[in-house]
């Protein structure tokens, strides 16, 4: 039997700070909101749907895709609260439409996955740096993908935009370095949230899924949120430019490497050795 062995902790202060996230009624974004939150922060949740009720923040309703709905949540954020210290670009799209080789998606599903994924990144960081730069100080972290560094099937719209994220937080870092703001992208694995379980039968099963992860299983929102406040907080002030995978081992599991065994074989073959 394995002993319990204390396992470490953070802890983390944002009295004070003013941290906008996109989608964050769902998912990712909501735990996010909620680290931040509980952490003291002033959050600012902008979405196209209601965060729930139990959240301790500001709700925007913003669609990312539209330029006028990001220039009002910024300049309502200002108004209430006098500066953006964070934004958390999350908001994204994986409809099941987009599950198909590319030659099959139709225009009106690519369009939207660039108009939401990629472009609405770029339009809320446009509207922010100029806040950032008045402060001379701000963060700003994308939130990106594993499938933004490796391949899979039937994700040819969904990863190399995710890539592009990844470029976004690299070529932002450098250009507003010396404006005291800095830029950093995130890359989850697979995570428990209602995106991932709408696409579970396309990636193979949740077992399959969870076997894909040297861990042995997917990620919770939490364990992405916890990463995302240390990365925009005063310990991570020499980092910018750079992408942090929080994957449970993902990326780090070669294509020459044999599969693991799922839970269900390793019982087979325990139960019948040789
Ligand atoms: N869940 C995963 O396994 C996983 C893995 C890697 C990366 N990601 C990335 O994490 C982020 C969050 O994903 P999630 O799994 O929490 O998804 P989710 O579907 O649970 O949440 C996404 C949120 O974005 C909102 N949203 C969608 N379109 C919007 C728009 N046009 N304007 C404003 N808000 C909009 C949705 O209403 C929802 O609240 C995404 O960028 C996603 O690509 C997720």
């Amino acid at each position: 039997m394995p002993l319990s062995r204390p396992a470490g902790n953070v802890t983390f202060d944002n009295q004070g700070r003013v941290i906008l996230v996109t989608g964050g009624a769902s998912g990712i974004g909501a735990a996010i909101c909620q680290a931040f939150s509980e952490t003291g922060g002033s959050v600012v949740c902008l979405d196209v749907n209601l965060p729930p009720t139990s959240m301790d923040a500001e709700f925007v309703r913003c669609n990312v895709a539209v330029d006028e709905d990001c220039e009002a949540a910024v300049e309502h954020t200002i108004e209430h609260f006098g500066a953006i210290d964070v934004l958390i670009n999350n908001a994204a799209i994986q409809p099941s439409t987009s599950y198909q080789p590319i030659d099959q998606i139709g225009p009106e599903v690519w369009q939207s996955m660039i108009d939401i994924n990629l472009c609405g990144y770029l339009r809320m960081a446009k509207n922010v740096i100029p806040y950032m730069k008045q402060q001379g100080s701000g963060v700003i972290l994308n939130v990106a993908s594993g499938q933004a560094h490796r391949t899979a099937r039937e994700v040819g719209i969904y990863g190399p935009i995710k890539a592009a994220n990844v470029m976004q937080a690299r070529q932002w870092a450098v250009e507003y370095a010396r404006d005291g703001i800095r830029v950093n992208s995130i890359s989850p694995g697979a995570i428990d949230t209602p995106m991932v379980r709408a696409s579970l039968e396309a990636q193979g099963g949740a077992d399959a899924l969870a076997n894909r992860h040297p861990i042995g299983r997917i990620g919770n929102p939490e364990e992405v949120a916890s990463a995302a406040v240390w990365l925009c907080s005063n310990s991570a002030s020499f980092i910018t430019g750079t992408d942090l995978e929080v994957d449970g081992g993902l990326g780090a599991f070669g294509a020459f490497a044999d599969p693991y065994q799922t839970p269900s074989q390793q019982t087979e073959n325990r139960n019948h050795p040789g």
